[in-house]
């Protein structure tokens, strides 16, 4: 089974990115051949710093890998190391129609949420199809946000199989994590960058602590039972504290008594607890000079040779190259 995902290096990865996509991908690797990327194109639909773009692509393989993605057990590439990436992207956005992406709603809440409508934004979704059909995947684990672009990848690839021959692309299936596809921001909305509403996966004390104080409550007082339902501090608590601390912290919601600032300070130490190895791992991997760049030189050497066969297969029954 060939497993394939990437994630954007457009800032800081937090902790929705590491239940929703990261895990999940983690877990994967123990059962197939697995290849994930970084993917630096895709970022440039909202990066316009090349400096900053690089050294978020170092930092999401240096915090993968504190994640416990292990180099050994799958191909960890950045996706600008393949180049072929862009030239099937190409060929793909010929038989795309336009109606699907004009469908697509992640290009319609970027721009909601103020990044400038591009070209490349809206294209977005098949350069993400090439990612996927160049390696014959057959899952893909991924949020519940990129279902829909899974989807796509789909569609595409089946109307290249209807224009250039069947079983030329293979047909991949998403594989959403259902219990923790969605993880809430400190606002109670979905936890995303584009609002500002994130725990960074390896947030310093300080801030972290001021983040999670900051969370926000209803106006139930101490001595009142609180609302399981909708509670943004369970459901983060969910993630990262024990089945049975997590069942105390329903009964004292139920039962009344004990204040948000108490489940606030639960969650923190959960939270602390939970992440202190990845925090401890992060330092070992930063610390061994040329670690990073030589687990990328490697996995990119890896992703290329099949991106090069799929590309041989593809030119041949498009008709390009002689
Ligand atoms: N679009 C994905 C995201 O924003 C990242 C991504 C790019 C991806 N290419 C992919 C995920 C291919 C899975 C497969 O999260």
């Amino acid at each position: 089974m060939r497993i394939l995902s990437g994630i954007q290096p457009s800032g800081r990865l937090h902790i929705g990115n590491y239940f929703g996509a990261m895990q999940p991908a983690i877990k994967l690797q123990d059962e197939g051949d697995a290849y994930y990327f970084i993917a630096d194109y895709h970022s440039l639909t909202s990066v316009h710093d090349g400096k900053a773009l690089r050294s978020y692509v170092r930092d999401v393989a240096i915090d993968f890998m504190a994640c416990g993605l292990d180099p050994d057990k799958c191909v960890l590439f950045r996706q600008s190391d393949v180049p072929e990436h862009c030239e099937l992207s190409w060929i793909l956005s010929t038989v795309t129609p336009m109606g699907l992406l004009e469908r697509c709603h992640s290009y319609k809440d970027k721009i909601a949420n103020g990044i400038s409508p591009s070209h490349g934004l809206f294209a977005y979704p098949v350069l993400m199809a090439a990612d996927i059909l160049m390696y014959d995947s057959d899952v893909v684990p991924v949020g519940r946000d990129q279902k829909q672009h899974v989807e796509v990848t789909r569609d595409i690839a089946i109307k290249m199989n209807e224009t250039f021959g069947a079983g030329l692309l293979k047909l991949p299936n998403p594989r959403i994590s259902e219990t923790t596809a969605v993880v809430p921001g400190l606002d109670g909305r979905k936890m995303s960058k584009s609002y500002d509403n994130t725990i960074p996966l390896f947030e310093e004390p300080g801030p972290l602590k001021k983040k999670i104080m900051g969370i926000k409550t209803d106006s139930t007082p101490v001595e009142e039972p609180k609302a399981v339902e909708g509670s943004n501090i369970l459901a983060l608590y969910k993630l990262v504290a024990s089945q049975a601390d997590y069942d105390t912290m329903v009964a004292d919601h139920l039962k009344g008594g004990v204040g948000y600032g108490d489940f606030k300070k639960r969650l923190l130490q959960a939270m602390t607890d939970y992440f202190a190895p990845f925090r401890a791992r992060r330092e070992e991997i930063v610390a061994d000079k040329g670690y990073v760049e030589k687990v990328l030189a490697e996995g990119a050497e890896k992703a290329r040779s099949v991106a090069r066969k799929t590309m041989a297969r593809v030119r041949d029954a498009v008709g390009l190259g002689a």
